[in-house]
């Protein structure tokens, strides 16, 4: 990418022409194959099978994922842009581009053995299966270090027992990385991660969980029963689960704010157009100051949130050589940019008034989906803390 360029106002950021490339190829993949099926999708619940293996199909399920390994081969930049253009079209597709790549793709990459890569990774970066990631517990959210599954190792195998809630593409995921407890008086430090094969027996998917919006993306509970898997199938080593957990968040936050930047600027886009047209009390609307200045703090807004994504991605890039932490660059990109989703919604909705309320338009959509970027991979609560503990060198 090139940080500069030149406009008639001066130097601005521009894309290298490979970038501009992969937008537009995003871009232009969205508006085809998935603009068309979104509203219906996002009716039914059902989930959208047929354009996610379009999208493996195109690389857009593993892009930052070496070649070797079956992925795209492309770097972080690539994809924050190509998962912002997906979500300005639909935020489920988004989701569940979004887990596959960051919270499946991401931990197999950093921290899998080579075999794990090979068995694991290859399939679902090149878009043959669907990875997923299971931290969360009914009852261990935002404090993930207390949860109640527990593994038992016996022999050569581990065996798991325990119910997982909230896990984005459950249901539908061929491999899942579960942060499972090994030892419960090490608390944090006796969490493990395990690379589940959701075929084998003693694994089930539970009750779907009946979400707001996102609702193309199969959100379910798993439920271990007496499952038992290899230790060769352990994710790192025991006891480092939760570090696992909380160093592929950190990459799974950038790309929520992706996600939160394309719902924003789908709001924004069709705001603009709306006040541009509507006409009351013989104007258009753009003309009443009111209307004039949402638009601009959206705008502004839209583009703060870019450059804070920009800056979190160039950080995940340069991590890989360097094995510098990006924690502080991810949860500032995330918390601004999923706060700036819902404003925008809010502010979408309010312009159109009752044609934003209405299902005729995508606002509504909008609207749902943008909540839940506040919420998962970890609360605008939790960003606060995590960017406040690292200011103030505190632990973390
Ligand atoms: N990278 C690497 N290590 C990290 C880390 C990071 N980003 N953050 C913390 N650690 C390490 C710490 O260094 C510490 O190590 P030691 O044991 O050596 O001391 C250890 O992890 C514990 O850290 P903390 O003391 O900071 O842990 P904490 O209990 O205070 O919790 C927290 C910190 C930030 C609150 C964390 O629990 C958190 O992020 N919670 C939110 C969880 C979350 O995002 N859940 C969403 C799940 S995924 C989902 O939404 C579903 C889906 O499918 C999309």
């Amino acid at each position: 990418m090139a940080t500069q360029g030149s406009s008639p106002s001066g130097p601005s950021l521009t894309l290298s022409s490979e970038h501009e490339m992969i937008r537009q190829t995003a871009r232009d993949f969205a508006q085809k194959e998935i603009a068309p099926i979104a509203a219906e999708f996002d009716e039914s619940g059902e989930f959208p099978h047929e354009t996610v293996d379009k999208m493996g199909a195109m690389g857009f399920m593993g892009i930052e994922i070496p070649e070797t390994y079956g992925g795209a081969g492309l770097d972080t930049l690539a994809y924050v842009l190509a998962l912002e253009e997906i979500c300005k079209v639909d935020a489920a597709h988004g989701t569940i581009m979004s887990v596959n790549n960051s919270l499946f793709g991401y931990a197999l990459l950093r921290f899998g053995t080579e075999e794990q890569k090979h068995k694991y990774l290859e399939p679902v970066a090149s878009g043959k299966a669907i990875g997923a990631y299971s931290l969360t517990e009914p009852m261990s959210g935002s404090d993930a270090g207390t949860m109640r599954s527990r593994a038992v190792r016996k022999g050569d195998d581990y065996v798991l027992n325990g119910r997982k809630s909230w896990v984005t593409s459950g249901p539908v995921a061929r491999f899942i990385i579960a942060f499972i407890m090994t030892d419960p008086e090490k608390k944090h430090r006796g969490i493990t991660a395990f690379l589940v094969d959701t075929q084998l027996t003693g694994f089930s998917v539970g009750k779907k969980e009946p979400k707001l919006g996102i609702r193309a993306s199969a959100t379910t509970e798993i439920v271990f029963e007496d499952f038992c898997c290899p230790a060769s199938t352990r994710l790192g080593q025991e006891g480092e689960g939760f570090k696992i957990a909380m160093a592929v968040l950190d990459a799974g936050r950038i790309g929520i704010a992706s996600q939160a930047l394309g719902i924003a600027e789908a709001c924004y886009d069709a705001s603009l157009q709306y006040a541009r047209e509507r006409e009351a009390f013989g104007q258009k609307i753009g003309e009443f100051q009111g209307i004039g200045f949402k638009l601009a703090d959206m705008k502004t807004r839209i583009e703060a949130s870019r450059l804070l994504i920009i800056q979190a991605a160039l950080a995940k890039q340069a991590s890989k050589a360097s094995g510098a932490r990006f924690t502080l660059e991810a949860s500032m990109a995330k918390l601004f940019a999923s706060e700036t989703s819902m404003f925008c919604a809010h502010a979408a909705v309010q312009i159109h008034a009752g044609m934003g309320y209405s299902k005729e338009l995508p606002i509504e959509r909008y609207f749902r989906d943008a909540k839940i970027t506040e919420i998962y991979e970890g609360t605008s609560e939790i960003q606060r803390l995590v960017i406040a503990r690292s200011e103030l060198g505190l632990k973390g």
